[in-house]
């Protein structure tokens, strides 16, 4: 596997592997890799003759009061499991390669940005959007994998995508998730023992809705189901709920029944300190 730092290099081995007609496979990190971004990666190995994973804490989507500096980092580590999974290339810039001084330009998704974790992260979806565009631009692939973890995100890029023909298939991967139903995320590492086990409330909460909707024969008031998960997750003094919504499944607006066209989309702080996101089709 090749470690490429600058973007003259990235596109250099992008445009030769194009020429040759090969296939890239790209996807989009901030690196501490768990079973989740490894999925992602083996997903793009079936699919494609060339894959690229880049690994860049993105400054641009972390507000002032983030966890940028405390993000954890490993690059040995994450190193070694995208060799594992015979990453052709692992494209780690510094900061200033992708925000050189005079760097001035910010893309934007107007409605998809506003709701759920926009409404708590001003400017975040901003910042995601814009380095997702310039990885695009740098890596030139054919398909691009993003966990649908992130579903505001993962719904975003599809938009950008659209909106600005780059001419390329996004894939949305299933979450994957601890053997105890928390969905696996970098920032889990953030919990201590205690804390870890109340996490699984939010997965509680998504199991609990989907019998609701069972229950009533496929379809069920929303304010029930957002009703009952912030009940859930309150019940832990510890767990604050940040948001709680039924959102249709391509627009994110919040609507009143929930069905099968519904996402349950949940964000709950723990100890006031550590932010989890989940979601679940209905
Ligand atoms: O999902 C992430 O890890 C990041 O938001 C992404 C897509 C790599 C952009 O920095």
């Amino acid at each position: 596997m090749k470690i490429v730092q600058t973007v003259m290099e990235m596109q250099r081995l992008s445009r030769e592997w194009n020429k040759q007609g090969l296939s890239i496979g790209l996807v989009p990190t901030m690196g501490f890799f768990h079973e989740g971004h490894l999925s992602l990666m083996r997903l793009a190995r079936s699919r494609c003759d060339k894959v690229i994973t880049t690994l860049f804490v993105n400054p641009m989507q972390f507000g002032p009061n983030e966890d940028l500096d405390a993000y954890p980092r490993d690059f040995e580590r994450d190193e070694s499991l995208a060799k594992s999974e015979n990453v052709d290339v692992m494209f780690c810039p510094e900061t200033k390669e992708i925000y050189g001084d005079d760097f001035q330009t910010s893309i934007s998704v107007n409605l998809l940005s506003k709701g759920l974790c926009g409404a708590d992260r001003p400017g975040h979806f901003d910042g995601v959007a814009t380095v997702v565009t310039k990885l695009f631009n740098i890596t030139q692939p054919h398909l691009a994998i993003f966990g649908q973890k992130d579903y505001q995100q993962l719904a975003l890029i599809r938009q950008l995508v659209s909106d600005l023909n780059f001419d390329i298939e996004i894939i949305g991967h299933p979450i994957v998730r601890e053997s105890d139903g928390l969905a696996m995320s970098s920032r889990n590492k953030y919990l201590d023992e205690n804390e870890r086990q109340l996490a699984t409330c939010l997965f509680e909460a998504i199991l609990e809705a989907k019998k609701m909707v069972y229950k009533h024969g496929g379809s069920i008031a929303s304010d029930e189901i957002v009703k009952m998960a912030q009940d859930r997750i309150e019940k832990n003094p510890s767990c604050r709920v940040e948001y709680v919504s039924v959102v249709h499944k391509q627009t994110l607006q919040p609507v009143d029944v929930a069905d099968s066209e519904a996402v349950l989309a949940l964000a709950m702080k723990v100890n006031n300190k550590v932010r989890l996101i989940d979601n679940s089709p209905l």
